[in-house]
């Protein structure tokens, strides 16, 4: 370091790197990627039209108010209006919760292993994160979390389902447990993955925020919606909240061809319907050659599998990319694997049973 180097906040210093998931090679043997939780469906009916017409204003700023999509959002949803906000992704929504709740001094807490972005959002803000290990089944230790609360706490992320696990909380559970943390802490229920739950005991967050001034739901167009290269997310909560969230939000940040292609997402819930039920069917399959192969995958509802491999973790997956898909692995924990084409899929579970025999 030179005397001229700018000063920069010290919080930086400990902020961990975002990992985004392994790009598929872009030569070489077939290689498919299974590392991001994307879609693997090309945009739905109707998107791409208007996204393309949408791209003939590039010269003009979008309407920062995001105002067609928060109408369309609100009637889709049943929602008032101003309990919504949106964002560049819901990752984007995820950083303004925090920089609205929490600064130096404050606490955060969330499950560990959980969405890798938490940790990075909370120590750029300057906060403290608080990690709750998950249960032996990898589901979020509730209680833990409810005894971590402290005079500091700002703001507690519930991530269901669970990345990379998939687990879900049940409603009951988590009933409870908001029904006992202080009213004055934020609850943000990430609901990133939620169109792909089949658990009946699974609380859409929809439900559990309209008595409860202080529970934040977060939902996401890049998943189920497919539309995760044009970042566009949303959170619904009461006002305070939400008008929070537009002050914290970077002016502009949700591109007019975003906004245009999350309408046009909103407006083909057939087709969207169509490709999740075959994503879910999938994970099914998954699931259960996996077992038959002597596996216990975690109970995932979301579009990915999480297998516990420990110090085989890195093995796995470079078998994994031998073979042709790129997966996600977690050093020294295990593998989350994206529910991808089908013939994405059989490789995985070629490549799993092979990789079982020798353990
Ligand atoms: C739990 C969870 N929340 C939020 C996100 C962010 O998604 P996006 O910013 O694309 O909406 C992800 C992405 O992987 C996620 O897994």
């Amino acid at each position: 370091m030179t005397e001229n180097t700018p000063k920069l906040r010290a919080a930086l210093d400990d902020v961990p790197t975002y990992k985004p998931g392994k790009p598929a090679a872009a030569d070489g043997p077939v290689a498919y990627k299974l590392s991001s939780n994307e879609n693997p469906y090309p945009p739905l009916p109707g998107v791409l039209e208007r996204a393309v017409t949408a791209a003939g204003v590039l010269n003009r700023y979008p309407d920062m108010a995001c105002a067609g999509l928060m109408a369309e959002l609100a009637e889709r949803f049943s929602v008032p209006l101003a309990h919504l906000a949106t964002g560049t992704g819901s990752v984007g929504v995820a950083q303004q919760l925090v920089q609205a709740t929490a600064g130096p001094g404050d606490e955060v807490i969330y499950a560990w292993r959980s969405f890798e972005a938490y940790p990075i959002i909370t120590q750029v803000s300057g906060a403290t994160p608080v990690q709750i290990p998950l249960t032996g089944d990898e589901v979020h230790d509730l209680e833990a979390m409810l005894a971590a609360i402290t005079d500091r706490t700002r703001l507690i992320f519930v991530c269901n389902p669970n990345n990379p696990t998939g687990t879900v909380v049940h409603r009951a559970e988590l009933e409870s447990f908001l029904d006992r943390v202080p009213s004055d802490i934020l609850v943000v229920l990430d609901e990133a993955y939620i169109e792909f739950v089949r658990d009946a005991e699974f609380p859409n967050g929809l439900e559990l925020y309209r008595d409860r001034p202080n529970v934040c739901v977060l939902r996401t167009f890049s998943k189920a919606y497919g539309l995760a290269g044009l970042r566009v997310g949303f959170a619904v909560a009461h006002e305070p909240v939400a008008a929070a969230l537009r002050k914290t939000a970077v002016p502009f940040g949700v591109s007019h061809i975003a906004q245009e292609a999350a309408i046009a997402s909103l407006r083909s819930e057939d087709a969207l319907r169509e490709r999740v039920d075959a994503l879910v069917e999938e994970r099914a399959r998954i699931v259960a050659e996996l077992a038959g192969q002597g596996w216990t995958p975690a109970a995932t509802q979301a579009n990915f599998v999480w297998l516990r491999l420990g110090d085989r973790t890195l093995d796995f997956a470079g078998a994994c990319e031998r073979a042709g898909v790129i997966v996600r692995p977690f050093a020294g924990e295990g593998v989350r694997v994206t529910i991808g084409e089908t013939e994405a899929n059989d490789i995985f579970l070629r490549v799993a049973e092979e990789f079982r025999k020798e353990l």
